[in-house]
């Protein structure tokens, strides 16, 4: 299982995009303080408005990407807005089974949900951060040659 550092801030899962590592850090931030909460005394209010946050926050954050991927002609659009898709389910299954679960079971889940997260940035948004690092070098190569 994945263990996050208390800080998302500076570490692998940075992907040079200054936009896309400032959403998953809030992203990843939320999910650390679900977990928190759920380790902690938080009552089901508490951790139900914390999921809504988390889930919005994701749904936003997903929607930019998928626009910059657009913007971007990226041809692993589809596949990536499947893989979205599938964890915005994952999330709203996380919520409906903490509304009636058992604490130490969602504990479990929560650390599913969050590798699921982190594997998601590491592989398939990385892939197309590299992907606009290329178009960019080549944009600036071209403009170079002008
Ligand atoms: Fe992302
Ligand atoms: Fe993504």
């Amino acid at each position: 299982m994945t263990k996050l550092p208390p800080s998302s801030a500076d570490h692998a899962f940075r992907l040079g995009d200054a936009a896309l590592d400032l959403e998953h850090k809030g992203q990843l931030d939320l999910l650390l303080d679900i977990e928190a909460e759920l380790r902690g005394s938080a009552q089901k209010d508490t951790l139900a408005a914390s999921l809504d946050r988390l889930i919005e926050f994701t749904n936003l954050h997903f929607m930019s990407e998928q626009v910059m991927m657009r913007q971007q002609a990226y041809p692993g659009l589809p596949e990536h807005e499947a893989e979205h898709d599938e964890l915005m389910e994952q999330m709203r299954d996380f919520q409906a089974r903490i509304a009636t679960g058992n604490r130490a079971l969602c504990s479990t889940d929560l650390a599913t949900l969050h590798d699921w997260v982190l594997r998601h940035i590491c592989t398939k948004d990385a892939a197309f951060a590299d992907y606009m690092a290329r178009q960019n070098a080549s944009t600036e190569a071209g403009q170079g040659a002008a």
